[in-house]
This record gives structure tokens, sequence and C-alpha cells, in this order.
């Protein structure tokens, strides 16, 4: 008799961003031709930089030829893309990673997910609340929590994140072994300075944990006194495994080029302590699960970092910057407590009512699309976050539209 992982049966019936679509569709059938402004999933509306569509193009060019065609790439990804990945992102501030260190993927979201593959069972594992929901669930999947009740799967540290410690978790006072960290966080929007990120680096070390350090949002930040990968802690080689992603960053969400970081000298450690490579054990994942991504995306993302590259993304981040500026502006106008929105596309708001009843008054009122902060853990019940992924214009009908639905 076929079986299912019955760990399965923990998860909540759908996906957060599954259950939102779900409900849209919903409406939508209800209110056929009611105009719906989506703020919800943070997918970016702008097209691609011009300077990564000439290289995409050139690269299907390239494949158009048997002379320059090209079938399977070099497993961790081609060497053009992480060199330039290692000199701009990394040693350009002055973090030690090499392009050897890098690993070229297809999304982060997968990654994150699939990290976890490396580790024991009866590991423990700390994770932000509230936080983006593939870090708890892949863990739910993979059997290491207990069952669901009021929020909160047995087993797992929960490191929680409000309003009275600045969405920034205090170090767990019980064993952790793999440690989920996400800055600036999704969805609360906070940012980690180098001292607090510090902090977190020291507990890995002397206790032999891990960090896995979520960066998909750093390009985001403009405050230059911020860290925007974990290696500029020192000391964090030897425990921490970072994940980027070119999804928000340069318009990549439907492209599909990530990358993670896994330095040299990270290690994990069997049952009798004897220390092994996670570079070694992520490169034997890899290669045997995944087999990279397209030439022409890689080509697309190395143009990245070209001089005209750099300042298109640049002017591309200030547009939806711009965008959380004014959501920001116009929702504290309103009278709401709101973080995020400042070196962070998401603005999180504290709607003092339920969460999804807060989403249903925005749907159905406004016509407008936010995610529900019940739906990141616990501490995000009673807030909802807005995206800034939309045209300037859509964002401020949808403010328009909101100010009206909450009569103010
Ligand atoms: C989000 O809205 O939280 C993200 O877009 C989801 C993702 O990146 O997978």
């Amino acid at each position: 008799m076929i079986r299912i992982n019955e760990n399965y049966r923990k998860l909540k019936a759908s996906y957060l961003f599954s259950e939102i679509a779900k409900r849209i569709a919903s409406f939508q059938a209800s209110n056929p031709g009611r105009d719906i402004i989506k703020l919800g999933i943070g997918d970016v509306t702008k097209a691609l930089p011009a300077a990564c569509i000439e290289a995409f193009h050139q690269a299907i060019d390239e494949m158009s030829h048997e002379g320059t065609f090209r079938g399977y790439g070099p497993e961790k990804g081609y060497a053009f893309l992480r060199e330039a990945i290692s000199v701009h992102d990394f040693q350009s501030r002055s973090a030690d990673i090499s392009p050897d260190e890098i690993f070229v993927s297809d999304g982060a979201k997968c990654d994150t997910a699939n990290i976890q593959e490396l580790f024991a069972q009866d590991i423990r594992v700390a994770i932000p609340d509230p936080v983006y929901p593939v870090y708890l669930d892949t863990n739910v999947m993979a059997g290491r929590t207990g069952t669901y009740d009021d929020g909160r799967y047995g087993d797992i540290v929960y490191l929680e994140s409000t309003q009275d410690n600045n969405y920034i978790p205090e170090l767990p006072k019980e064993q952790a072994d793999l440690i989920y960290l996400c800055f600036p966080n999704n969805p609360t929007g906070a940012t980690i300075s180098k001292d607090l990120l510090k902090n977190w680096v020291d507990f890995a070390r002397s206790t032999n944990a891990l960090i896995l350090f979520d960066a998909a949002y750093e390009a985001f930040i403009r405050d230059e006194s911020l860290p925007h990968s974990i290696y500029e802690i020192e000391g964090a080689r030897d425990v921490a495994i970072e994940f980027r992603s070119y999804s928000k960053t340069a318009g990549f969400t439907g492209t599909r080029c990530a990358y993670t970081v896994v330095p040299k000298t990270c290690m994990a450690y069997d049952r009798s302590g004897q220390k092994y490579s996670l570079h070694d054990l992520w490169n034997r994942r890899q290669t045997t699960k995944f087999n990279g991504v397209s030439y022409p995306v890689q080509k697309a993302a190395a143009a990245i970092y070209s001089e005209e590259g750099k300042a298109q993304v640049t002017s591309l981040i200030d547009y939806y910057l711009k965008n959380a500026v004014c959501i920001r502006r116009e929702i504290q106008a309103l009278g709401y407590a709101c973080a995020g929105g400042v070196n962070s596309p998401y603005i999180w708001i504290d709607t003092k009512s339920d969460s999804w009843e807060f989403f249903d008054l925005l749907l159905n009122e406004a016509g407008v699309v936010c995610t529900p902060g019940a739906g990141f853990g616990k501490c995000g019940q009673g807030y909802v976050r807005i995206s800034a992924f939309n045209d300037y214009e859509k964002v401020e009908e949808a403010m328009d539209r909101i100010r009206q639905a909450l009569g103010r």
C-alpha cells in the first residue's frame, strides 16, 4: 500500500499565498468587472532592466547557432555570474566570499525550502514569528515539528518579533541548532544593525549552531550603516549560509534566478561530533537534484552587475521604495501604527483587529489585496502586510480607496 508522508497532515490546508489567490478568485467570480489592486504577494510589475533584456536577447541568439549553443551548464552556475556576484555583492563590502562558494539557483524560495534536507531530523529549529512561511512549512513536511496547536507547532523554538523588540527577536534561551533569520524582514520590513547581527553570529559560534540568513530584500537597504550580507560580520563564514534573490532586486519573479552562499568553512556535525563541510553536502544535494538555471537567464542576471545594469536596478528599487514611502505615509495618516517601508518594500500595519477580517474588509470595500499578518505566524495576528510592488499610480489609487473604505 502506498502511504503518504503523514507530516503533510500537520500543515495548514493551503500555503498562505495560495489561500489568498483562492480568495481573490472567489471575490472576482462574485464581483465580475470589479477592478482589484494587488498589494499582496510581493510580485513585481515593472519590466526587466534594459541591460538584462539585451543580455537575454544576445544569449538567445547564441543558443540559436551551433557554434555558440550550450547544453548543460556548470553545476554551480556559470563562472561569469559567480565571479560578478563575488566581486559586486561581497568583496565590494569587504565580505570574504569567493566565486566557488556560490551556488546559482532558480529561486531563494526553493533553496530556503530545500536546505533543511542537510540536517538531522532531531535538531531543534528556531524560526522567527512572524516570518516568510516557507521556513516553517518545510520543517513541518520534514517531520521536525510536533502537531499544530493554538497557532504553534510543538518542538519549534519561536523567535518572537513584535513592536516591543522592534521586530528583532532576542537570542533564544533554549537550545537552537538551526536558526532562520530574514533581514530586511519579510513581512515586518525590519532591518538589523551590524551589532545586533553580530550577537547572532557570536551565539551560533558559541553553541555550534547554524544561521540560515535570508537576504532576499537586501537591495532595498538605503541606510549605509546596515549590513547587506551576514558575511560583513566577523566570524559569520563559519556559521552561516546566505540566500539571495534577483526576484525583487531586478524583477526576476517570473524569470527565476537566485543564489545561495555556502562558505567552505561552514561546518555541521555528526552524532560523534565529527565535522562535515556543508558546502560539500549542498554541492552533493544540488548536483543530484538540480540541473541549473538556463544560460540566457544567467546572462541576464550577470548584466545586473554592468555599470548600466547597476544604475537601472537602483532606479527600479527607488521606484518601489517611493511606493513604500507613499503607503507608509498614508497608512500613518489614517492613524495606524506601522513598521517597514524604509529599507524595505513591505509595510507592516497594526490593524487593531483580526488580520483576515481586515484583509476581507480591504478586499470587499476597497478592492485592494493585502496579506494577512496571521499567515506569517501567531505574532502576526492583528497585522496586515502591504507590499510596495505595483505601479505608483495604482498605489496612490489603492490608498485613496482604503481611505474611503475606512471612512476617513
Ligand atoms: C512574498 O510576498 O512574501 C514573496 O513574494 C513570496 C516569495 O518570494 O515567495
